[in-house]
């Protein structure tokens, strides 16, 4: 919970001081043959939940609150937070017409969303940030938490990689969704990144997947090798 907070803070900071990503997003929206892929992991309950809670949930009242709720959360997940935070998005006190249309826009700048999403997203952001939703009440996390969640781990058991090895690997596995640049695309920006110095936990987003990121079979050495190429990456100085 804290430790998305906290990556979703770095993300939020890296947009806004460098206005790369805002940038590359415009650019990189994703295909549809990449949303549906990555939609077979964020978007399997998403979807399931979408047709039940937009058709007979709708008027179902009650009953389908539960669920809208569940789905919407996931689809949160799926389309908004490789942009925002949930703390973000909870803190606004919008009415259903406005979360329609920052839906929209969202879209239009390169949520990854599936048009069935679109109702039971807007069903619960208007039902956990509405504007009866009442003063909103921000997490506590102390510094030493904070700083836990990105300082540098051991590498081990992930080997040191090859630069020559992993820029390839990065082009062909990666690339697609975070740029060539890796600064950014339908992913993240992974340039400068406190997780590239947490080896075990990078292995792990990679291989479980995140939100709209597929899972990907990498071995341990490929994974070093990825991480050694990324290490000597570096944004350029702002201007
Ligand atoms: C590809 C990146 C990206 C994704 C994904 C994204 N947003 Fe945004 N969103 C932005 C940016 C950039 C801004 C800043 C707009 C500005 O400065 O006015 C923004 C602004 C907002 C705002 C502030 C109000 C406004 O209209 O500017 C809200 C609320 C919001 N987004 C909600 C969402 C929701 C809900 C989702 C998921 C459906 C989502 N966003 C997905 C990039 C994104
Ligand atoms: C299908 C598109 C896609 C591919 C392919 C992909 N990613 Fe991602 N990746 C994403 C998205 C989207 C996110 C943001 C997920 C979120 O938090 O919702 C992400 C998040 C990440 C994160 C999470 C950083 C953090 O916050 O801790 C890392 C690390 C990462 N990707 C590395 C990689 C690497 C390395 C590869 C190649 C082996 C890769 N990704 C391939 C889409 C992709």
């Amino acid at each position: 919970m804290s430790a998305r907070r906290a990556r979703a803070a770095v993300v939020v900071a890296v947009a806004l001081a460098s206005g790369v990503v805002a940038g590359a997003m415009l650019l990189g929206c994703p295909s549809k043959n990449e949303s549906e892929k990555a939609g077979a992991s964020a978007g399997a309950s998403a979807s399931a939940g979408a047709s039940s809670s937009a058709g007979a949930g709708a008027e179902a009242g009650a009953a389908s609150a539960a669920a809208v709720s569940a789905d919407g959360r996931e689809i949160v997940r799926g389309a908004c937070l490789s942009c925002h935070s949930e703390q973000m998005l909870a803190q606004q006190r919008l009415t259903p017409a406005q979360w329609s249309k920052t839906v929209g826009k969202m879209v239009v700048w390169g949520a990854n969303l599936d048009p069935k999403e679109v109702e039971p997203l807007v069903a619960y952001l208007s039902a956990t940030s509405g504007v009866d939703a009442g003063a909103y009440v921000a997490d506590e996390v102390s510094a030493k938490e904070a700083v836990a969640e990105i300082s540098a781990t051991p590498d081990a058991p992930i080997p040191a990689g090859d630069v020559e090895r992993g820029k390839p690997l990065f082009l062909d596995k990666c690339a697609g969704c975070h740029g060539s640049d890796a600064r950014g695309a339908t992913g993240i920006a992974l340039v400068d990144r406190p997780f590239l110095y947490r080896a075990s936990d990078f292995a792990s987003t990679i291989r479980r997947g995140r939100g709209k990121m597929i899972p990907q079979t990498l071995s341990d050495a490929q994974i070093g090798d990825v991480l050694a190429y990324l290490r000597t990456l570096r944004n350029p100085p702002l201007r």
